[in-house]
């Protein structure tokens, strides 16, 4: 075991900038000005754009680059779009692009929003008779919702707001467990701020009235609030996402008909569909393209991620998220995932990057941008699952690959130039690819 005679640091967050990089880079570098000079290539040379950067989160010292590529082509319910996908994976663009391609040519992809409630629970302990609670509860209820008036407010006015409060009793999986669950429509926003809002009142109103609520001994008086937060668990923000041509439509050469096409594809699916360790593989795929289009549009793919993947376990064994289906000569792949996500709000109006690519977007609303993002998804494992029932994934990612292996040892752009087109014809593998810029590199000094 390596030991590291590193010591801790109080007061981190109060150093200023190039207090904090120094102490980084003087503890932890061994060459402390070259570490330094790393991260100051990648400050912005636009102050202020730079400090807002700074100020998105805590103890920044500097920015962390991903490529922001994007996907043309995109037919969603008849209109066109490019899509702007945040991503560092090779291949993952080229594969939208492709797919993209593929669908436009058969009448592109139909989305329709399904439902858009969102969930937020106060989670709270009460020693005592359930009826007496759930006769306050009742009693409580409509000054819960009066007592966030200045929170939903604005929300209310734009036809969005509380939709609901339940009381729900847990106490048969953990004793004297209730929550306060609730549903929300947050239209354009995500809703993140304005569901914890509403959530911390109810919880002050709801401890607060108890107190003075004559049915209640004086222990049933003391509610204890455990917590008060959202769940990003959202399967009633649900979207729907699908793509279906006639069979012999799917082949496009020779080498394999439609039907046969169709056959693998499909089985490709239904394993997805049983088997969870390739379930997840699948998902996987799927979520490359739903990321990077929920990171451009600067959305939370962290929310994003929790909610899909509870979602593809909601039947107690995680499964596909996507289906596919030849009826009537007819064939058809859909995906219905739940995607809560924000055109306003967050970053969205912040990030002079996310603000391009919402425009990019015909500046959509949340709902649009739902249905896009789900496009995204599909037409990824669409890509992903035409490539593995055909040629394999290797070919075209070892292709990507061939580039960041080339960069990883510093070819300069003739050898780029020379070997891609050796590599056209020749197997892509780390080894090979050394080998050849070894042999041009040998060549060129001889
Ligand atoms: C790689 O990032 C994603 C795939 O593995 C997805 C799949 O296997 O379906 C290609």
């Amino acid at each position: 075991m390596r030991v590291f005679m590193i010591k801790s640091i109080t007061g981190f967050s109060k150093l200023s900038k190039s207090k904090k990089i120094d102490w980084i880079v003087d503890t932890y570098f061994s060459n402390a000005e070259e570490a330094k000079g790393i991260l100051k290539q990648y400050w912005n040379t636009n102050n202020n754009l730079q400090q807002l950067h700074d100020e998105f989160i805590e103890n920044t010292i500097t920015n962390y680059y991903l490529p922001l590529g994007v996907a043309p082509n995109f037919l969603i319910n008849d209109t066109l779009y490019t899509i702007p996908m945040a991503i560092e994976e090779s291949s993952v663009v080229a594969a939208a692009s492709k797919a993209a391609k593929f669908w436009l040519e058969r009448g592109g992809f139909k989305t329709e929003v399904i439902s858009t409630t969102k969930i937020g629970q106060v989670h709270f302990i009460y020693k005592g008779d359930f009826d007496k609670l759930n006769k306050f509860f009742n009693q409580v209820k409509s000054r819960l919702i009066d007592d966030t008036e200045a929170i939903t407010k604005n929300m209310t006015k734009r036809g969005g707001g509380i939709l609901e409060i339940e009381l729900r009793n847990k106490t048969s999986d953990i004793d004297n467990y209730y929550q306060l669950h609730t549903s929300f429509e947050t239209l354009d926003a995500m809703g993140a701020n304005f569901i914890n809002s509403c959530l911390e009142q109810f919880a002050k109103t709801f401890k607060q009235e108890a107190l003075s609520f004559d049915l209640f001994s004086e222990e049933e008086k003391q509610i204890e609030i455990v917590m008060s937060i959202l769940s990003n668990y959202v399967p009633d923000c649900l979207v729907r996402a699908e793509v279906s041509c006639n069979v012999e439509d799917l082949s496009e050469n020779a080498t394999i008909s439609g039907e046969a096409f169709a056959n693998k594809f499909i089985q490709a699916v239904q394993i997805a569909e049983v088997e969870p360790y390739r379930a997840v593989t699948h998902n996987k795929g799927i979520m490359n393209g739903i990321d990077a289009v929920v990171l451009a549009t600067g959305n939370d793919f962290r929310a994003v991620e929790a909610g899909v993947h509870a979602y593809a376990s909601r039947h107690g064994k995680y499964s596909s998220l996507t289906h596919a289906k030849v009826e009537n000569g007819i064939f058809t792949f859909w995906m219905e995932i739940p995607l809560a996500l924000g055109t306003v709000g967050g970053l969205t109006g912040l990030h002079p990057l996310v603000k391009l690519a919402l425009e990019l977007l015909h500046k959509p609303s949340a709902k649009e941008l739902m249905q896009i993002v789900a496009v995204a998804g599909l037409a990824q494992n669409f890509a992903a699952l035409r490539s593995l029932t055909t040629t394999g994934i290797q070919e075209g990612h070892m292709k990507m690959h061939l580039m960041n292996i080339l960069n990883q040892f510093e070819a300069n752009n003739t050898e780029k130039e020379i070997l891609t087109k050796y590599f056209k014809k020749n197997t892509v593998t780390h080894n090979a690819v050394i080998e050849a810029l070894n042999k041009l590199r040998v060549s060129n000094e001889n």
